[in-house]
């Protein structure tokens, strides 16, 4: 039961879609028909709007964050393995989002949020994962790819079976929903930031 609470206030709390209500809120357009037509905030950062993107990126970072605090918080006797069901849930609501027919995000910032909350080594290990591929390479996608896969290997240097479990299989969700950004990074026609090709 207390399992069932936690998945669903994981979920409820990641599927609220920051990026698609902050840019209809200030103005920016429909997210979704904008670039990629995705709702994170790199698609945001296309609207020209950067501080709707940073807002955006904050905030999808922190449904991660805030439901892993939530479950240490109400249901500390679930201990390691209640935080990583509370934080998985957010990062599945954020990708598969009711209010959006179930099409929403990729999951990255959510991603980096929770894992930060659940050992802040993890989530620095992404952290620097993913802006070092970002500057370095400058293609948003990769980067975030490349931080999720340092995720579950950081949790393993840690030696935590349950995060490096539950990381890796968020991981692989991660990739799966960069799908066509792997097409189109293997095509050699995945946007960089700042470039002035658009993605379609
Ligand atoms: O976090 C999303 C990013 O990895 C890719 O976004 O809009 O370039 O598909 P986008």
């Amino acid at each position: 039961m207390t399992n069932l609470l936690l998945i669903a206030m994981g979920y409820l709390l990641g599927s609220i879609p920051f990026g698609v209500i902050l840019t209809r809120l200030f103005g920016a357009g429909d997210l979704r028909q904008i670039g990629s037509g995705n709702i994170g905030a790199t698609n945001v950062l296309r609207t020209g709007r950067k501080g709707l993107a940073a807002a955006t990126l904050i905030l999808d970072g922190a449904k991660g964050a805030v439901a892993v605090m939530l479950a240490r918080h109400f249901v500390p006797e679930l201990g390691d393995q209640g935080a990583m069901i509370a934080g998985a849930a957010a990062m599945i609501g954020h990708c598969y989002p009711v209010w959006l027919n179930f099409r929403g995000g990729k999951g990255v910032a959510t991603l980096l949020g929770l894992a930060l909350a659940l050992a802040w080594p993890i989530g620095l290990a992404f952290a620097a994962v993913w802006i070092g591929a970002v500057l370095l390479l400058r293609i948003s996608s990769l980067g975030g790819m490349l931080g999720a896969l340092a995720a579950p290997i950081a949790a393993l240097a840690l030696g935590n079976r349950v995060y490096a479990i539950g990381l890796a299989g968020l991981a692989v969700i991660v990739l799966w929903r960069h799908r066509e950004n792997i097409a189109r990074l293997r095509a050699g026609t995945e946007p960089r930031i700042g470039g002035k090709k658009e993605v379609v």
